[in-house]
């Protein structure tokens, strides 16, 4: 319950329904590491899974509900009574935790997919939500397709979940339907006719776009929770984007006048965190992380922002964790030094760990005069959150250029520890790169996208290259960074066909369970 009437907490779903997103599948260490951002973030409530739905799912909920102490953890079920014990069991460790039971409640849902009638859908929410309650002290209630459900029927339902013990009733517009202003009535209906103490929350699809703005006229309309993913990740077209929600939150709480705890100086390490993990970069014109929007191109423009910045500008780059300038280490750093600079930056790690990213930062600061926080980050996530591989190169040769002779690879490569070598032709380096390590472990891939990105300035920047490669209807994403973009491509590539077996390998553990 918030402290306060006008206090909104932050559902942060990134783990559970941004996953669902095409191509945004975590491993459990990549999930882990996301939490504790989240939880830097500030985020009330984390849904770290949908424990019930495999092993991986179980895993994930139960070692987030361990590691993470400040926020609590929730774990989504069906009203299914196997499921919510699923649920609980993952959570039995967890400092404060929540029980997510859901069940749709519109007529084409109830009709086609649950084929249940009304009232057998009135019974499983009381039987379900009854069976949480007994099991946790914080049970939310959400009515799938809300939306698009039959307004005193929606009612309805949430009054039998009360009755049986929800604290939270959440208000999804699952298929992104609605519209502000209806959305709002439809919150404000449910308000009047539900005791005050139980918070109703919206959780918003963003199929025409208005995930935030319906998020933001239900909170008007007395909603006090929000659920939302990081870069508004999520099914088909996303989910409500938290960063955008909080900075509305923020650079407008005159005209809202709520409260919330998201640290927004955490809002573009939290951002950068999961594009990273994803291997998604973050689009230049999104609004508070992008990299245009605080870019000031035209004159006019610019000669304002250097008078006074608040004429083009509504909330400075600090304000949401961009630091203007982050030089941070050399070669002569020390271990104190990169371990101050980690904590600072989010990463707690152990001493062998410091001493492995130290080891990088000085094999770095050799080939690379100035290092930033970009150039750590990508060492930190290279060198110790880097899935165990299959897949490992050893050494790799690259000629290309204009000699008459096609460009060429060579290279080395343990798979599954035993020593392998090739050699061979491309139309390109990259090319001749990539078709030599397919056939050196016998994948067939195809490649859907590949992308070179300079994480910091300057012709010795680190080349950050991501690449999206799919076999059998599996997509693996894979990053590598390397101030050599040939090798940090070699890396990529290698690190999106390990994802991938690690995926197979997960989803063949889970059928044999
Ligand atoms: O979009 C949706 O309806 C959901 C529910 C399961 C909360 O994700
Ligand atoms: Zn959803």
């Amino acid at each position: 319950m918030p402290a306060s009437p006008n206090r909104v907490l932050f559902f942060d779903t990134t783990l559970r329904d941004g996953e669902q997103s095409p191509g945004a599948t975590m491993s459990l260490s990549e999930k882990i590491r996301m939490a504790q951002q989240l939880e830097l973030l500030g985020v009330d409530i984390i849904e770290a899974g949908f424990a019930a739905s495999s092993a991986g799912d179980f895993e994930c909920v139960s070692t987030v509900a361990r590691e993470i102490t400040k926020a609590r953890i929730a774990s989504l079920c069906r009203t299914v009574i196997a499921d919510i014990d699923r649920s609980a069991e993952a959570l039995r460790h967890a400092k404060q935790s929540r029980l997510h039971v859901f069940i749709a409640t519109s007529p084409l849902h109830m009709e086609y997919k649950l084929k249940m009638t009304p009232d057998q859908v009135l019974r499983a929410t009381d039987d379900a939500v009854r069976h949480a309650a007994r099991c946790a002290g914080d049970v939310e209630f959400s009515c799938e397709d809300a939306s698009r459900s039959d307004l005193d029927f929606m009612v309805q339902v949430c009054k039998v979940a009360i009755d049986a013990g929800a604290r939270t009733l959440n208000i999804p517009d699952t298929v992104g339907y609605a519209m502000p202003e209806e959305f709002a009535a439809r919150i404000a209906y449910l308000k009047e006719r539900i005791p005050d103490d139980v918070v109703i929350s919206v959780h918003c699809h963003n199929d025409l776009g208005m995930a935030v703005a319906n998020t933001l006229a239900a909170l008007r309309a007395g909603a006090r929770q929000a659920e939302a993913t990081v870069a508004g990740i999520g099914e088909r077209a996303g989910n409500a984007s938290l960063e955008e929600l909080a900075m509305c939150l923020t650079v407008r709480k005159p005209y809202y006048g709520y409260e919330h705890a998201i640290k927004t100086d955490q809002i573009y390490p939290t951002v950068r965190t999961l594009s990273r993990i994803i291997g998604q970069p973050i689009p230049l014109n999104k609004p508070i992380v992008g990299a245009n929007a605080f870019a000031h191109e035209s004159g006019i423009h610019q000669a304002g922002v250097l008078a006074n910045p608040e004429t083009y500008e509504i909330m400075t780059p600090e304000s949401v964790g961009i630091a203007s300038n982050n030089l941070v280490l050399g070669k002569h750093s020390g271990k104190n030094a990169v371990k101050t600079k980690l904590e600072g930056m989010g990463y707690h790690l152990d001493a062998a760990q410091v001493d492995t990213v130290l080891g990088a930062v000085k094999s770095l600061a050799d080939k690379k005069k100035e290092l930033y926080d970009e150039d750590l980050e990508a060492l930190v996530l290279e060198e110790i959150y880097r899935i165990p591989d299959k897949y490992r190169l050893v050494h790799i040769g690259v000629q290309s250029g204009d000699t008459g002779v096609p460009p060429c690879a060579m290279l080395v490569m343990e798979i599954d520890g035993v020593r392998r070598e090739h050699a061979g032709f491309g139309v390109g380096p990259v090319d001749a790169l990539f078709s030599a390590i397919a056939t050196v472990t016998g994948r067939k891939p195809k490649l859907e996208q590949y992308a070179v990105n300079a994480i910091t300035g300057g012709t010795d920047a680190l080349g950050e290259v991501t690449v999206r490669i799919s076999e059998d209807g599996a997509v693996g994403v894979g990053r590598g960074s390397h101030p050599d973009i040939i090798n940090a491509s070699a890396r990529a590539y290698v690190n999106a066909l390990n994802r991938l077996a690690k995926k197979r390998e997960e989803i063949s553990r889970e059928q044999e369970a």
